[in-house]
């Protein structure tokens, strides 16, 4: 059957502080300039997940979309939205909270609820033009 890719657009907001504990002030404002800010920012973070493999003959679907929208809304949005990732989320403990880290949390969170015959990316926008691809490599 042929393979197809659908995709699901999503979105959170979220507070974060990027910096590394072991550096001092200056060098954490110079490698992460604003978002190194100790009072936190937020961003408006927008999601697209990306399922890809073959139609299923008997429904036409890769995967059925119901099901995607609920498990992103069950499992990313109402876990990430309006959280302060560095104090809230558990993962971000010790993991600073790029846009990058983001991604492969998200993935991960995923991967283990879609059937392990589909491929699954992420991709994940932090700003409208700075935006970042994970497909679990
Ligand atoms: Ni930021």
């Amino acid at each position: 059957m042929p393979v197809v890719t659908v995709n699901r657009k999503a979105h959170f907001n979220a507070a974060h502080r990027l910096y590394n504990n072991e550096w001092s002030d200056d060098r954490n404002a110079d490698v992460f300039g604003k978002c190194a800010n100790v009072h936190y920012h937020g961003h408006n973070y927008e999601l697209i997940v990306s399922v890809t493999g073959e139609i299923n003959p008997q429904t036409g679907f890769v995967m059925d979309m119901k099901i995607l929208k609920d498990l992103i809304k069950s499992e990313i949005e109402d876990y990430f939205d309006h959280r302060n990732l560095n104090e809230e989320l558990p993962e971000f403990k010790t993991l600073n909270p790029t846009a990058e880290n983001i991604s492969v949390v998200i993935w991960e969170k995923l991967r283990t609820k879609i059937d392990t015959k589909l491929a699954l990316k992420i991709t994940l926008y932090e700003t409208p033009r700075n935006f970042v691809v994970f497909t679990g490599n």
